[in-house]
């Protein structure tokens, strides 16, 4: 082929592509250009937009031969380019790049647009940014950033003490486009795995000759389940593992696994399924709850009669009973389906031995389960494994899954060289987990004046074909039904069913978001039955200080419900005024609002996280994090915490991120816990090695300051200097360090849900204004309220940052995403909302402190989606009448809604 030359970011280059080589995998790959990054490979994600000539394209779509003599800009080549400078610093103040993984191609789009027009409206930095999407932000951050460089810098306080906000201290990285993710570590001349994937949804298979396969085609190794050292079995609850790596003879969902091939990237160059020896067998299979609990439904797993995985149950009072003694009961069926995370990274990463240990770099929420869950597949000491975490573009809980782990770990273990592994988009949607779908039969009475008398709850979970995170979806949920509410009888229960697909698992809320639809809605409906106003009704029926939650569990300080209520009431009742007074033909308007409430860390489960401090004898003060960064911002946080402990400026501090050679556990990033628990250890950490310091002198107090060997204490009575370069150093290297662990006090639930499931909950309401189109059944949202209780806030950028972002996908949830195994596998086909989708969001953050949060944090990475949905479904019904009792509300569903309201 034809060398190519062009120029990239001002320097002349050339390449020698392989014919219909792609514009982005030139620069990846021959160029070392790992800025560009790729989310879908098929003109869906905008991830690899890159500047042609000065013109926004996305380079998977242009084959390089088409960029012959051209100018190529990447963020990468704007470090003297003002304009893109002031455009970073402007990312930065905003919190616009959460895990940046779009950010590269956010800010290609928007250089060109502000090349063109400096000073540039929202409607037209939609334009511009719109083939680009982000999972993390909500976008209104990212449109902030853009119009704050023609705006001047915002009026922000960065100092960086708890309660202000820094810029985040892991984000330079992201703005340059160096953060390096999953696919950008390997390193040059590395081996290459595909995987061999089940095209039926279940599937007897046998193998033909692969030993003569792989010589015929130059392969380095075929991996099986033959050559699983270990056990081949993995899952995230031990008592439930239950997934192989390589099914063995019968395959239960759509894309399981059951070899993979390793070779060079030339032998591995247009590898196709279709030639490699296997035979498929088509069998029976079940895709639904009700298909899997049928009598004649095949089984999936042994040990699980009926196909039902697991169990869960809150029994508080009596419920029948207190249905009997209301005035007015309602009730209704609400349904659900899966959700794909849509995180625009697909999962990936590199394996290598490094003398007789293995070392495994990928994108992952929990480096410490994954190295545990690859001791038992390898059958491999720990001490023989590392894990290091890689940059990570989003995650939303199915990172806590392993992915591409198992085989890059068996591929490097079986060839003894490095591989790497990258999931294609379609890859990552059939094999990685989902939301559950669910099923729900909910009943709630309340008496005239507005009180709830009881409650049943009844919840179908469509747990696919592996356990996953079911369990905790199944027992999570009849806690959190009820929502933040009094219920004084009260049952909730759930099933986890097994059917052929794929697994569902951990997604932003544990199945909370489901459950709260159903919920919300009702009360909706009970307040409209009751004459009621809708806020003033759940304010009535709101959890306080002192009131039992339906586990019976009391807190005594610490509840904000009511304070996220009353803060969203003066926007409630401009909005229905407001839309009362809309009036366009065709159109209609509504407001809606629901309510959440979320318990942070594991359910009466131990949760530790451990932080590791210690100063240096050259008066560098080092941190030890091992809590994961999705992009939420623990990094900053946990550091924004621990220097505060400390008492030592933010940006004195220097950083160790995850990596389980260096870092003690953290625990998995999940569950709202991170600001929490690994927050809390931060703190005792910071206190604990403050305490140590001072002891140095032998004073209680003194603000400390380090500088080349030296340390200074400024205390009340004099100023000591202390010549640490004279201590002596310890087995990690420091003259002086602390490690802390927290765990947060629970109690285990008893046969009835009874206990102390959490030590602490963070609270939500959230208003949403919608407009519906009465002859299309579109509905447009208009703009959001969300009053979030966080306890303090350590960063209000940051929570303003979760927030947007939980509302963005709760949107999602609410009007358009649903994942069809076999039929949305791609971003093209499987819709999420772009930036012209998300409306103006105003974050209300209520601080009632939490006794057991540092500085009186509360968690917030989950609440953020949960009263989105209810709220957008209770402003339809505001609109015009319309039932919705399923999501997605699409368009046919809401105008099937319109004509039943219509028909009475
Ligand atoms: S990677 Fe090019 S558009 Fe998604
Ligand atoms: S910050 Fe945009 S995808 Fe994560």
């Amino acid at each position: 082929m034809a060398e190519v030359g062009f120029i990239l970011n001002g320097r002349t280059v050339a390449v020698n592509p392989r014919p219909g080589e792609r514009l982005s995998e030139a620069l990846r790959e021959r160029l070392a250009a790992r800025e560009v990054k790729i989310g879908c490979n098929a003109g869906d994600c905008g991830a690899c937009t890159v500047l042609v000539d000065g013109a926004a394209i996305c380079a998977c779509l242009m084959p390089v031969q088409q960029a012959a003599g051209r100018r190529v800009e990447t963020v990468a080549g704007w470090g003297d380019d003002p304009l893109a400078q002031r455009l970073s610093a402007a990312f930065l103040d905003q919190g616009a790049a959460q895990c940046g993984i779009c950010t590269p191609a956010m800010l290609a789009a928007a250089v060109a647009l502000l090349r063109a027009v400096p000073a540039p409206g929202v409607v037209q930095v939609q334009e511009a940014l719109g083939g680009v999407l982000c999972r993390c932000t909500g976008y209104r951050k990212i449109i902030d950033a853009v119009l704050q460089v023609a705006g001047g810098p915002a009026d922000i306080d960065r100092s960086g003490s708890v309660g202000t906000s820094p810029q985040r201290i892991d984000g330079r990285a992201k703005v340059r486009g160096t953060e390096a993710y999953g696919d950008d570590v390997a390193p040059a001349g590395c081996l290459e795995l595909r995987i061999i994937r089940s095209p039926y949804p279940r599937a007897s298979f046998r193998f033909g000759d692969l030993v003569a396969y792989a010589a015929r085609t130059g392969l380095a190794a075929i991996l099986t389940a033959d050559d699983i050292p270990g056990r081949n079995v993995f899952g995230v609850i031990p008592a439930f593992a239950d997934q192989p790596v390589f099914a063995v003879g019968e395959t239960r969902f759509r894309g399981e696994a059951v070899a993979a091939v390793v070779g060079t990237p030339g032998a591995l160059h247009g590898f196709s399924q279709a030639g490699f020896p296997v035979d498929w067998a088509e069998l029976p299979s079940v895709a639904s709850v009700p298909a899997a609990l049928a009598t004649d439904a095949p089984a999936l797993h042994a040990g699980r009669a009926g196909n039902v995985m697991c169990r869960g149950l809150v029994r508080r009072g009596d419920a029948e009973a207190g249905l009997a003694a209301a005035d007015i009961v309602v009730e209704g069926r609400f349904s659900s389906g899966f959700v794909e995370h849509a995180y625009i990274e697909p999962e990936a990463g590199f394996a290598r031995m490094v003398g007789d240990r293995i070392e495994v770099h990928a994108c992952t929420q929990a480096p410490v389960m994954d190295l545990e869950g690859l001791e038992i597949i390898l059958g491999m000491d720990r001490s023989r494994i590392r894990v290091v975490p890689t940059g990570i573009g989003g995650g939303f809980g199915s990172k806590l899954d392993l992915s591409v782990q198992p085989y890059l770990a068996l591929a490097a273990l079986t060839t003894g060289q490095p591989v790497r592994l990258t999931y294609s988009r379609v890859e990552s949607m059939q094999s990685t987990t989902k939301r559950h779908p669910s099923d729900l039969a909910v009943r709630i009475g309340a008496t005239r004046d507005g009180r709830i008398t009881g409650m049943t709850f009844d919840g179908d979970f469509n747990t696919g074909a592996y356990a996953s995170w079911g369990p905790t979806v199944a027992n999570r949920v009849p806690v959190h039904a009820s929502g933040p509410y009094l219920i004084p009888n009260y049952r909730a229960r759930t099933r986890a069913i097994h059917t052929h697909c794929p697994p569902s698992g951990a997604f932003r809320g544990f199945g909370v978001p489901q459950s709260a639809i159903a919920q919300e809605v009702l009360f909706d409906d009970l307040a409209r039955a009751l004459g009621m106003d809708a806020l003033e009704f759940r304010m009535i029926n709101a959890l306080d200080d002192g009131m039992p939650t339906v586990c019976g569990q009391v807190f005594e300080q610490g509840v904000g419900i009511k304070a996220c209520l009353a803060a969203l009431r003066p926007a409630w009742v401009a909005a229905q005024a407001e839309v009362a007074g809309f009036a366009q033909a065709g159109l209609r308007r509504g407001v809606g609002i629901a309510a959440g409430w979320y318990g942070c860390g594991n359910t009466s489960l131990p949760n530790p996280s451990t932080i590791r401090a210690g100063v240096r004898a050259d008066g560098a003060v080092v941190l030890h994090q091992g809590a994961v960064d999705l992009g939420q911002g623990s990094n900053t946080v946990i550091a924004q915490i621990f220097a505060e402990a400390l008492g030592v400026p933010l940006a004195s501090l220097h950083l160790i991120g995850a990596d389980t050679d260096a870092t003690p556990d953290a625990g998995k990033t999940s569950a709202s816990r991170q600001t929490f628990v690994t927050g809390n250890a931060a703190r005792a950490a910071g206190l604990a090695l403050r305490a140590r310091l001072l002891a140095l002198r032998n004073v209680d107090a003194g603000r400390l300051e380090f500088g080349a060997g030296q340390m200074r204490i400024d205390a009340a009575d004099a100023v000591h200097t202390v010549d640490l370069a004279a201590l002596p150093v310890d087995a990690l290297g420091y003259v002086a360090s602390a490690e802390e662990t927290y765990d947060p006090p629970t109690l285990a639930l008893d046969a009835d849900g009874q206990g102390a499931p959490y030590a602490q909950f963070g609270y939500a309401a959230h208003l949403a204004v919608v407009e519906v189109d009465m002859a299309l059944g579109t509905v447009k949202p208009l703009r959001f309220v969300a009053a979030h209780d966080v306890g303090r806030a350590i960063s209000p950028v940051l929570v303003e940052g979760q927030v947007q972002g939980g509302i963005a996908q709760g949107l999602g949830m609410a009007l358009m995403e649903e994942y069809l195994p076999g039929r949305t596998e791609n971003l093209h086909d499987y819709l999420i909302p772009t930036i012209g989708d998300v409306p103006p969001i105003e974050t209300l953050i209520v601080e009632v402190p939490d006794a057991h949060g540092p500085y009186g944090a509360k968690g917030l990475g989950e609440h953020v989606l949960i009263p989105t949905a209810p709220a957008i479904l209770n402003a339809i019904r505001n609109a015009c009448g319309a039932r919705l009792r399923q999501v997605p509300a699409t368009p046919e569903r809401v105008l099937a809604a319109i004509r039943e309201a219509a028909n009475g």
